[in-house]
């Protein structure tokens, strides 16, 4: 007589890299595990070891700016059982991209990722999208916010705000990071009509290769100051991203849905708060 073999969920990450990785191998356990990233390198990388740990590891290859790749991503999912949550951590940073690169795939590939999922929410599915905490510092106006928020994402290269000649990579970023934040918060509407719910993170300086790309780039000297007056005092790990969306897709979060969750070591406290005292 053979076994049943239980149905199993699905736990869906985009970007292969060291949050991706984490968060994969933290929810993955008795899952099956797509893992989506445009780089095959980093793909099969990160597949091999946690295939090598025991995850049941798919991979699809997934340019988060290409509508088509990310419609096939979420059928792929769909097809493997129930979506239990989509990790997106795919994203470029300005020492690594263009800023019309950065506005492909960090605005335009998070509100495609949003998009092509909500089809296929179910009860209990959630959404945690890796913004920054440079968007917690981005200065946007009121009226470009709220663009950025509704603009149907195939009309987004539209917008005045993302016009990629106005602006440097680092300002670039800041605002994607900013415009994750409001997107989060208008999917959160149509996700909970299905009973899903939808959050994003933003992290602070996180020690993973692009964490290092930066701190060897030109604000290398910035990013360590703002490190050491922070409250933790050290750089984050890749686990420690991996933990809060853990709790974020767990039921104890079954409240929260539509925001931000700041996970950066104290580093925006401490800018917010100069000459604050010591102790
Ligand atoms: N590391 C940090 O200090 C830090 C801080 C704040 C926010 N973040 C954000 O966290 C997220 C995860 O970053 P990480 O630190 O794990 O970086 P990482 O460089 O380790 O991983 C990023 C992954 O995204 C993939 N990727 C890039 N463009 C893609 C695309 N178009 N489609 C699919 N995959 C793509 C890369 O190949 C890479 O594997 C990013 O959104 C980043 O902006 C990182």
């Amino acid at each position: 007589m053979s076994a049943t073999v239980a149905p199993r969920e699905v736990v869906v990450v985009t970007g292969a890299g060291g949050m991706g990785e984490a968060a994969a191998r933290r929810l993955g356990l008795g899952c099956h595990v797509v893992l989506a990233d445009s780089s095959d390198a980093q793909l099969t990388r990160a597949a091999e070891r946690l295939q090598s740990e025991g995850h049941m590891l798919h991979t699809v290859r997934t340019d988060v700016s290409s509508a088509g790749d990310v419609a096939t991503l979420a059928r792929t999912a769909s097809e493997l059982g129930r979506v239990r949550c989509v990790v997106h951590t795919a994203g470029v940073s300005p020492v690594q991209a263009t800023t019309q690169r950065i506005v492909d795939v960090d605005v335009i590939g998070t509100a495609r990722i949003l998009d092509a999922f909500e089809p296929y929410v179910q009860p209990g599915t959630v959404a945690v999208c890796i913004a920054s905490m440079a968007g917690t510092m981005s200065q946007i106006d009121a009226e470009t916010l709220r663009l950025l928020a509704v603009t149907p994402t195939d009309e987004l290269h539209a917008l005045a705000a993302l016009d990629p000649a106005t602006m440097d990579p680092g300002t670039a970023y800041g605002l994607a990071k900013r415009a994750n934040h409001v997107r989060v918060e208008v999917a959160s509407i149509a996700w909970g009509r299905r009973g899903g719910r939808v959050v994003s993170i933003s992290p602070g300086i996180i020690a993973t290769p692009m964490g290092d790309a930066e701190l060897a780039g030109p604000f290398g000297d910035v990013m360590r100051e703002m490190i050491d007056m922070s409250g933790t005092g050290r750089r984050g790990t890749p686990d420690d991203i991996a933990a809060a969306v853990e709790f974020l897709v767990s039921p104890a979060a079954s409240f929260i849905t539509g925001t931000d969750l700041l996970v950066d070591g104290g580093v925006v406290a401490a800018m917010r708060n100069p000459g604050a005292p010591t102790g």
